[in-house]
């Protein structure tokens, strides 16, 4: 071959490279293939009904109902919707460090997560409960009764404050993932875990041996919202009108009993 053209192709090549890189360091929200716009949810899939792992199509798929919210915001900004599962406590990091666009993990706008994140209108409300296994559900009624036990939530929750504010349990568990903590529950590690209401309720059908106790804690928050970076604003504006028009529709009410179904479904067949 010619000298010059192997300093051609070369050339060409190295264009090629150049052009690849500069795409490849774009911002991702940008690019994607056809053109069409990407949008990264982060989430942690370990709280059925709202995000979890599940067989669909024989497929390991994360589902629930902020997926199907998060499937819909995409759909409505002409962008596809990437799903970027995460410990619950990296989520509030990753936001403003631009790995994620918006956080859809049934998390409560705390005020002091508000000073990090932009949060939407609420789109889900529940209160908080208390799991602990059948054979103690006698012992613990209200709320003193747990400041003695061992008490585990997830870490960087809004349950993790309780347990620590309200409930002032001594040396509580922390762990990032809920799965983890139901079971040092029903290995007896733990005596009591607090997650949201539909947690809880999801997880006594899967697990005969844990019930729900009578104490709960209300829910200061007004709910569960969607987080974006601070100050996207176009982007939390969509987030809102996608709220609006699946709670007038009546679509978000469906995509919650759907969630429940195939939630439950699961555990049937495990
Ligand atoms: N609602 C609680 C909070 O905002 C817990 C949410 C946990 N979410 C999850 N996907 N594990 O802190």
């Amino acid at each position: 071959m010619k000298k010059g053209l192997l300093k051609k192709i070369f050339a060409v090549a190295l264009v090629g490279v150049m052009t690849f890189s500069i795409v490849a360091c774009g911002d991702k929200a940008k690019t994607d293939e056809g053109n069409k716009k990407e949008l990264v949810v982060g989430l942690s899939a370990d709280y059925a009904p709202y995000e979890f792992h599940a067989m669909v199509d024989g497929k390991d798929t994360i589902v629930g109902f902020d997926v199907k919210l998060a499937e819909e915001i995409a759909k409505d900004l002409g962008a596809t919707l990437k799903i970027k599962e995460m410990k619950f406590d990296s989520l509030l990091g990753a936001l403003p460090a631009g790995q994620i666009d918006m956080i859809i993990s049934g998390m409560n706008p705390d005020p002091e997560r508000a000073k990090k994140v932009d949060f939407s209108d609420i789109y889900y409300t529940a209160q908080h409960s208390v799991l602990v296994k059948k054979e103690d559900a006698a012992k613990y009624k209200k709320t003193e009764d747990l400041k003695d036990a061992k008490v585990g939530a997830q870490m960087g929750s809004t349950q993790a404050d309780i347990t620590k504010e309200v409930i002032k349990a001594k040396d509580p568990t922390l762990l990032s993932n809920v799965n983890n903590l139901i079971l040092e529950l029903k290995s007896g590690k733990i005596d009591a875990l607090v997650t949201e209401k539909p947690v809880g309720e999801m997880a006594i059908k899967s697990n005969n041996d844990l019930v729900l106790s009578d104490i709960e804690f209300k829910d200061e928050s007004g709910g569960n919202a969607v987080a974006v970076k601070k100050g996207n604003k176009e982007l939390l504006d969509q987030v809102n009108k996608t709220i609006k028009r699946l709670k007038d529709s009546g679509e978000l009410d469906k995509f919650i009993v759907e969630a429940n179904e195939l939630a439950s479904k699961q555990i049937q067949q495990k």
